[in-house]
Parts: structure tokens; C-alpha cells; sequence
């Protein structure tokens, strides 16, 4: 089976700390271990933020800021890397085709930012589709896909399972409201749309809830299921 992990920057290092890197390098090896090909896309969380912010008030322009954003999200790519044993290709893939060519080695590939315009939640999506993978999985802060944002709306309701055009929707309407934050943003949603991507949304900040959910659908996320698409062939065994 062949899987992309979205690991958030919020949730593999809220702060610098090596044993949560640890505990998230340890969920890669052992589903490589299960016989998983595996990328791993890693985000810039709240040290990206932090840079973002005071680059804003230096006057840098959006690409810039966005330049700076991918720069860190490749130093956190960098700290998993360090975490990971042998198989990994050591390297930040900069590219999907990089990528792409260490997973067709057998190595696990770890990607942060690509280029400006996006985040990483739409560096996951594209990277699954190139690698034609099996299963996305992204690991974030909240535990799915809401109807609002639960930290802003108390009547936010979580999807267990829906379609990748209702994730579109979704998460449109979410973007409109001003403060609210969307799990995945829309561009990476429109992704999985187009490539019928079967997708899970989970609640990363305990890495241990990431191995059930990719060996054999077990989660308490969302469900995000392509239109004509099938259920992975490794689930049934
Ligand atoms: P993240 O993917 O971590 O952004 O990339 P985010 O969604 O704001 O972070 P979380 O999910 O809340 O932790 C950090 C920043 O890097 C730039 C963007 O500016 C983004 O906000 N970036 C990242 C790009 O410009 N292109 C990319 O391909 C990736």
C-alpha cells in the first residue's frame, strides 16, 4: 500500500521537542515495517507564523513571505528526516518527481513547501496523486472534517464520512468566514476532488492514531470517499 502522511507543523512540532518528532518518525518506520511505500508532507506550524509575521512587518511581499514559510517547513521536513532510520531518503524532495523517484527506490520521502501561492495541504494532495497513492492521510490538529470551524462555531458537527465534493463545499464555506481556519485548505480539497484521492482527516497530535487509521481504516476522523472509488485492496485482508 502505498500512502502520503500530511503531518501538520502545529502538530509534529509545536515546539521544538525531539521525543514528539520521535514518536512521529516511530509511526513511519512501523508502517514501513507493515510493508508500506510511504511520503510524508511536513508543515511550517507556528514557527512558520512567527517568521510570516515579522517579515510582514519588515515590508517582504507575499511571495516572500511565502518563500520563508516553505523554508521552515522544509527545516521541520529536515527534523523528521533526522528521526528517520536508514530508509529515508535523505534529502527534502523539492519537487514531486524527486519525490516520486525515492519512493519508487523504496526509500520513504519527506516533503515540506513547494512554491508560493499554497500550503503544504496542497502539496500532500498533488504528491498522492503523482505517486498514485492508495491512501492521503492528513494529520492535523482536529480530529476531521467539522461543518464550521469547532473552534469559532459551538454548533460545528463532525462528518465521519463524506464525499470529496462535499469537502469542497465545506470547506469554501469555511474559508468565506473570516477567522475561521479549515482543516485542509480548499486548493488541496479540489485535489482530492479531481484525483478520487481516498482521503482521512485525523487528529495527528497523538502520532499512535495514525498507524490503525492507515493499516486498517481505524480512526475517529473523517472519512473522505472519491466518487467511484474504491476502498483500499490492503483494508479487506
Ligand atoms: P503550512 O502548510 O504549514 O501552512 O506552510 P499553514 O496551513 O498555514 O500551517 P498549519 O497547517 O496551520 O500548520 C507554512 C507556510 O509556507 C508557505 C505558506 O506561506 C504557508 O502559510 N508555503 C507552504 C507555500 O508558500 N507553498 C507551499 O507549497 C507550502
Amino acid at each position: 500500500m502505498r500512502v502520503v502522511i500530511s503531518i501538520g507543523g502545529s502538530v509534529l512540532a509545536p515546539d521544538l521537542d525531539s521525543e514528539r518528532v520521535e514518536a512521529h518518525a516511530s509511526v513511519v518506520e512501523a508502517l514501513a515495517r507493515e510493508g508500506c511505500e510511504i511520503g510524508a508532507v511536513v508543515g511550517g506550524g507556528g514557527v512558520a507564523r512567527d517568521y510570516i509575521g515579522a517579515a510582514r512587518d519588515l515590508g517582504a511581499n507575499e511571495v516572500q513571505l511565502d518563500q520563508i514559510g516553505i523554508d521552515v517547513t522544509r527545516i521541520n521536513a529536515r527534523l523528521l528526516i533526522a528521526a528517520l532510520g536508514s530508509q529515508v531518503d535523505p534529502k527534502v524532495a523539492h519537487d514531486y518527481e524527486e519525490a516520486g523517484d525515492a519512493i519508487r527506490r523504496g526509500d520513504i520521502s519527506v516533503m515540506g513547501g513547494v512554491m508560493p501561492g499554497q500550503t503544504t495541504d496542497a502539496v500532500a494532495a498533488a504528491f498522492a496523486e503523482y505517486v498514485d497513492a492508495d491512501l492521503l492521510v492528513y494529520a492535523t490538529s482536529v480530529n476531521g472534517v467539522f461543518s464550521a470551524d469547532p473552534k469559532s462555531d459551538p454548533d460545528a458537527t463532525k462528518f465521519e464520512e463524506m464525499a470529496a465534493g462535499e469537502l469542497v463545499d465545506v470547506i469554501a464555506d469555511i474559508e468565506m468566514s473570516a477567522g475561521s481556519s479549515a482543516p485542509v485548505d480548499l486548493l488541496a480539497a479540489k485535489l482530492i476532488e479531481r484525483a478520487k484521492m481516498r482521503t482521512i482527516v485525523l487528529d495527528g497530535t497523538d502520532p499512535s492514531r495514525i498507524e490503525p487509521a492507515v493499516l486498517r481504516g481505524e480512526h475517529s476522523g473523517t472519512d473522505i470517499i472519491p466518487e467511484g472509488g474504491d476502498e483500499p485492496t490492503y483494508w479487506a485482508q
